[in-house]
């Protein structure tokens, strides 16, 4: 046989479609799987005489409408009415329903589509926007085309007649993006939340602070992104080669722009997470104000190469001062209930030295310096409780003992997030071992640079956050699962989506649909589909699993 051949029968076999079917449009490849879609016969035509109807009076469902109308006419050309005025004919309906004991959670939904008319009923605005999502997905391909000026002919705007009833396994289904390592504009981020918005994803961890750049304005210590913003240099190649572009590279966000990310994000209900690294990983922070280090006289410097650095905030009050004074501008600019205030990798040999440190272990009576970092990260969470704001830290939290109220962010596998659980802390799984899209998704030689590692969709896909070793009451505080996108070797936006497309597709069906409908094969049969919508999209996804481009058997071994 030949290469090429295998290729076609690989294909047919994993998809489990006759070539007849193969070769169909899938119509209700539906990414992440909802709980469960009844298709019937008949279809529903979108024409432009078809109208949006929601109660336009509330700002949640115009929101929701606005959207639609934007998406479907972008597409088609066409220019959609919305109305509040009751019909039957023709319109995509868009309702919140009072009745909440007729869903399972807040963000379920309702879809229908019959040949008069679709509707989307649900308990909130949320679950009327995932509703979106779904329908979009149950048109043509061409449906997520944004160009007016490239409005395809011949597609039919048709969806097929469906039931669908729909909502989430978790609560918190994320994704993280560094930009610290590599800065990435604005108009990047968003495009960012849209995508996991298409995939019903619902948090966005914003690493904002790092050794190698501080990526957010606070008014009231400029230095920060003055000189905290900005590296002399930038490592080449793999870590260790030891050779440096000699370029000076940073940014920042003003908080201006902060607002406009948060509030688009708000708009696609997306919450914003933001991480303000403490007490490691603070050499950005400890250039800009070296007195906040343990060292006297030290020259700080924003870090140029990768790993972890020694550089850390000394337990001073002037250090905790400055720290809530950071944080009142983080909580004036995030709504959200959880600010994440980093915790992993700070090594303690600059507290073991500082004498400021040990008199803090002293006068605490605290046993070593991980206690030290437990009583750091605790007056923290005391002042940000106070302000009515949650913690999350990684999973180093847990040693000196975990702060009252915090949640942990288990990174180092899925062992930080059991302890976590069985102490009845919140949860966020986001094991290195499968979520880190940092990771290699191919053979190294014939990859792109990247940290290292080997996740393969597959691999993601594979995840269950809910580890056996918990009991069903343990398993509760299990939140969700994020996937996390450091950027050392990650130096554009199209790198980006090359790492986290189509990982993050299949880490919102582990996080979305229900384990029972978890499958592989069928899985790898709608991302098929799916390649298709993110072309359109222009999204530089990585095309391993894509079946329509040469794929090889060997190849597959090699995953
Ligand atoms: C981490 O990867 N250092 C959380």
């Amino acid at each position: 046989m030949t290469r090429w051949l295998l290729v076609i029968s690989l294909f047919l076999i994993l998809s489990g479609c006759s070539s007849d079917s193969s070769s169909q449009y899938q119509s209700q490849d539906i990414i992440p799987e909802p709980v469960s879609i009844k298709v019937s016969e008949g279809k529903f035509e979108l024409d432009r005489q078809t109208k949006i109807l929601g109660d336009t009076a509330n700002t949640e469902v115009r929101n929701v409408a606005n959207q639609l109308k934007e998406k479907l006419d972008s597409a088609t050309g066409y220019d959609l009415a919305i109305t509040s005025e009751q019909q039957s004919q023709n319109v995509i309906s868009l309702h919140i329903d009072s009745d909440t004991a007729n869903y399972i959670n807040s963000e379920a939904y309702q879809l229908t589509s019959a040949e008069d008319r679709v509707s989307i009923e649900a308990p909130s605005a949320a679950g009327l926007f995932y509703g979106m999502q779904s329908l979009l997905q149950l048109f043509p391909e061409q449906i997520y085309q944004t160009d007016y000026t490239l409005v395809p002919q011949n597609v039919e705007w048709t969806i097929p007649s469906v039931e669908i009833e729909d909502y989430p396994r978790f609560k918190y289904r994320g994704m993280h993006l560094d930009v610290a390592r590599h800065f990435f504009p604005v108009k990047f981020v968003k495009r960012y939340i849209d995508l996991m918005a298409m995939h019903k994803m619902n948090r966005f961890h914003w690493h904002l602070t790092e050794d190698q750049g501080w990526r957010i304005e606070i008014k009231q210590y400029p230095k920060l992104t003055e000189i905290g913003g900005w590296r002399d240099s930038t490592l080449v190649g793999h870590y260790g080669t030891g050779i440096y572009d000699g370029e000076r590279y940073g940014g920042f966000y003003t908080q201006e722009e902060i607002r406009e990310v948060v509030d688009y994000a708000q708009k696609r209900h997306v919450t914003i997470i933001p991480e303000i690294e403490m007490p490691g990983h603070a050499s950005a922070a400890l250039a800009s104000y070296p007195e906040l280090g343990c060292i006297e006289g030290k020259d700080y410097k924003v870090q140029t190469t990768w790993g972890i650095f020694e550089d850390i905030y000394c337990p001073s009050e002037q250090t905790f001062t400055f720290l809530k004074n950071v944080l009142t501008e983080v909580m004036q600019l995030f709504p959200s209930k959880y600010i994440h205030i980093g915790g992993d990798e700070a090594p303690k040999k600059q507290w073991k030295e500082s004498e400021l440190a040990q008199q803090v272990i002293q006068r605490e009576g605290l046993k070593d310096e991980k206690e030290l970092q437990s009583y750091f990260i605790t007056r923290i969470e005391e002042f940000l409780n106070k302000n009515g704001r949650q913690i999350i830290g990684w999973d180093e939290i847990l040693e000196g003992g975990l702060a009252p109220n915090a949640t942990v962010m288990s990174w180092r596998g899925t062992e930080g997030g059991i302890a976590a659980a069985k102490q009845h802390h919140d949860v966020v799984m986001t094991p290195g071992s499968h979520l880190y899209f940092d990771y290699y998704q191919g053979v190294p030689e014939t990859e792109p640079l990247a940290i290292g590692g080997f996740s393969p969709v597959k691999e993601v896909y594979s995840f269950e956050p809910i580890p056996e070793e918990l009991t069903v009451k343990e398993s509760k505080f299990v939140m969700g699962a994020q996937a996390n996108v450091w950027t050392e070797y990650i130096q554009s936006g199209n790198k980006v989506e090359y790492m986290a497309y189509p990982r993050a597709a299949a880490l919102s069906e582990v996080t979305w649909s229900p384990k029972s409908k978890q499958n592989w094969t069928d899985f790898w049969r709608r991302l098929q589909t799916h390649f298709d919508r993110l072309d359109v999209l222009d999204v530089n996804a990585a095309q391993h699993y894509n079946g329509k481009i040469p794929v090889f058997p060997e190849d597959i071994d090699a995953w």
